[in-house]
């Protein structure tokens, strides 16, 4: 089944791990003719059939390679209209596009500036198509307190043109999560929506990690891989939006098994909301639709379980009222 034509939410989609291979590849070739890179052709680094990054290989992707081709404004202007055109083809009709702040000081490109940039390229989208699009700040779980505090500082600054939530993601394997007390509770306390990329590896799945996440009143969670029957219930009783990630879960050998073994066929059944997002599909290389396909096909969604799935987001995005109505209107046509 084609699932482009569905009108989709996508609600866990990271900016720099969304970019295409063809376009990480133009930037490449521009820089090229100009002489400004000595990195290798993207198309080589990231072969186009070659999605099974794991936790170890991922992370680094980033910090050696997408971060040091996408050095400049011009770069990230086109890399983020180039994401918000793909969402845009492959039927999304609402988006909310995380990202780190990243200041480029060989660029003279401040925090501010990063995301004033892509906030105007957001806000410019927005204005000529059917797509809208909120933008959530993300906390590295590398960072320390006061780089934390920076993002929701960010977020508070720009909340009146897009920003609508912060997020905690970043290799499970670093960090300890106490860290962020205080930003947190900043966030909360100014109503900044909080998701958190939860239990995603048995690293970052201990009890005391889990139970100290949840203090943080997030009002949605990705991944939600590795949860001990507790902490589940817990997770069920407040209702909590799901971010699940089918492919990259696979691709990144973070369940055991394959599709049909994916912890979706588990909390589909709780009454949480669940939005079916792709994480990275500039590295990963499944489309929202396909995920909706992958979804019919290994648990055995028939057209109207799959339009029930899709809406099913509405409820759980960090957009407005007004948003959530437009979308009831356009998802239940
Ligand atoms: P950016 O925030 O727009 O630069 O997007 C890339 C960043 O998102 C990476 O450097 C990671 O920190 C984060 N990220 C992307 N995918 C994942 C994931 O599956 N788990 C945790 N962090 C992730
Ligand atoms: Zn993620």
């Amino acid at each position: 089944m084609d699932f482009r034509s569905l009108p989709k939410i996508e609600l866990h989609a990271h900016l720099s791990g969304s970019i295409s291979r063809d376009c990480l590849h133009n930037i490449w070739l521009q820089k090229k003719e100009r002489e400004e890179t000595t990195l290798e052709d993207p198309l080589i680094e990231m072969p186009a059939d070659e999605f099974d990054y794991d936790l170890d290989s991922f992370f680094p992707l980033f910090s050696r390679y997408i971060y040091v081709l996408c050095n400049d404004l011009s770069s990230l202007i086109y890399t983020t209209n180039s994401v918000l055109e793909d969402f845009q083809a492959d039927g999304v009709v609402y988006l909310e596009l995380r990202t780190t702040p990243r200041a480029i000081p060989s660029a003279n490109i401040t925090k501010h500036d990063y995301v004033q940039t892509i906030l105007d390229c957001v806000s410019k989208f927005n204005a000529s198509s059917s797509m809208k699009t909120n933008l959530i700040l993300s906390i590295d779980r590398r960072n320390d307190l006061s780089t934390a505090l920076e993002v929701v500082d960010l977020a508070l600054r720009f909340r009146g043109q897009g920003v609508v939530g912060i997020d905690l993601c970043g290799d499970p394997a670093v960090g300890d999560v106490a860290t962020f007390q205080q930003a947190f509770e900043h966030a909360k306390r100014h109503n900044i929506k909080i998701t958190i990329h939860f239990a995603e590896a048995p690293q970052s799945s201990t009890p005391k990690e889990l139970w100290k996440l949840l203090s943080y009143n997030p009002d949605r969670i990705g991944h939600v891989i590795n949860v001990p029957d507790d902490v589940k219930e817990e997770i069920v009783q407040r209702r909590l939006g799901l971010e699940l990630c089918l492919s990259c879960n696979v691709h990144a050998r973070m369940i055991t098994g394959t599709y049909s073994d994916h912890h979706f066929g588990w909390w589909r059944e709780t009454g949480c909301p669940i939005a079916l997002s792709t994480d990275d599909v500039g590295v990963f290389g499944s489309n929202l639709s396909n995920e909706y396909a992958l979804i019919a096909e290994h648990f055995g969604l028939d057209k109207k379980e799959i339009c029930d799935l899709a809406r099913g987001a509405i409820e759980t995005i960090f957009g407005n009222e007004k948003e959530k109505q437009r979308l009831r209107e356009i998802m239940w046509k």
